[in-house]
């Protein structure tokens, strides 16, 4: 069943307002105090969503998050059953340092319909729309994956675009798509908004890959369900975190999850910019106002819109 329409704008709201809240952290070097703008923002927005809504991924666990812990409930206690993915500030360093590409975003699915990551590392790879089913796996190489990608798009493999977090363990696999002279998007951060590239025309991007966090993947594999897109991931663990997995009910920590398996059903995924994005503009200070932008997506209803508001101050 899809999600009621009205539900697309309440939680555009609930971004809008996170976003706001980070604004005045911008440049300020503390991603603490940004990231508690932005949670305090979004929880109390989420608070007046006629919902019994349920966070399944949050700032964290309960005993180290007092606020949008996974678990938490959120919303007036009434009306429809929703499990929430949330990151009030996805990109902490990006606001920070006052570079683009920071958001407040969140994914709704119906109860039940939500893969909850933990808050572990995450192999991923991503690609865009129109591509066969399942075309590429994390157990190819990267050659393999590539000349996959490529024959698809019927494009050149010195004209693919890889976009992977600049990190020294993608150390191998940057090395492997230099031989292939593929062109690479390093990124600093943001690896949500990386890999939800793929699916976005002017953003020129063939495949995300590599390692970065889980609940960022599942984020990304809303907002690509939605586009058409593909991601598949498989989570890193430590034996320690092996062991924590099991015990929160993922029963093969090895397993590779497609996207279908990440995120099922009706999907809302809204993502506002808090400094400039690739994707929409950052919130501006209009003086008595505020003018935010968000990227927001409604899978069943198949809207897909870039759209400004303004929030008076
Ligand atoms: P934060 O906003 O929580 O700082 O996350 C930023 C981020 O770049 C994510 O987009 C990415 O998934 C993760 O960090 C990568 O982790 P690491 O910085 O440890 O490589």
């Amino acid at each position: 069943m899809a999600i009621e329409k009205s539900y697309l704008d309440k939680f555009i709201k609930a971004t809008e307002k996170a976003a706001i809240g980070a604004y005045p952290f911008i440049g300020k070097a503390d991603k603490i105090a940004a990231d508690q703008g932005s949670v305090d923002y979004m929880r109390s927005e989420l608070n007046k969503i006629e919902m019994n809504g349920k966070v399944v991924i949050g700032e964290g666990e309960m005993d180290e998050a007092p606020m949008l812990y996974i678990g938490e409930k959120v919303g007036t206690k009434k009306g429809p059953s929703l499990d929430i993915a949330l990151d009030p500030l996805e990109g902490t360093n990006f606001v920070a340092k006052n570079l683009p590409n920071s958001f407040s975003m969140l994914a709704v699915t119906e109860k039940g319909n939500l893969f909850s990551a933990p808050d572990t590392y995450m192999e991923k790879i991503a690609i865009g729309a129109d591509l066969p089913k399942n075309l590429l796996d994390l157990d190819n190489s990267v050659k393999k994956n590539i000349q996959l990608l490529s024959e698809a798009k019927n494009k050149k493999i010195d004209k693919i675009t890889a976009c992977i977090l600049n990190r020294p363990r993608h150390k191998k696999i940057i090395k492997e798509l230099e031989n292939l002279n593929v062109q690479i998007k390093y990124i600093s951060d943001g690896d949500v908004s990386g890999a939800i590239s793929v699916a976005e025309k002017n953003a020129n991007i063939d495949i995300y890959l590599g390692i970065g966090g889980g609940p960022e993947g599942v984020l990304a594999a809303a907002a690509l369900s939605c586009l058409g897109g593909q991601i598949q991931t498989r989570l890193v663990l430590d034996e320690k975190e092996k062991e924590r997995v099991l015990k929160l009910g993922v029963k093969d920590p090895a397993k590779k999850y497609n996207i279908n398996e990440i995120i099922k059903g009706d999907v809302i995924f809204c993502a506002t910019a808090i400094t400039n994005g690739d994707i929409v503009d950052g919130v501006k200070d209009l003086g008595n106002k505020y003018e935010v932008s968000t990227f927001a997506l409604h899978k069943d209803l198949q809207v897909v819109k870039k759209i400004k508001n303004i929030h008076l101050k």
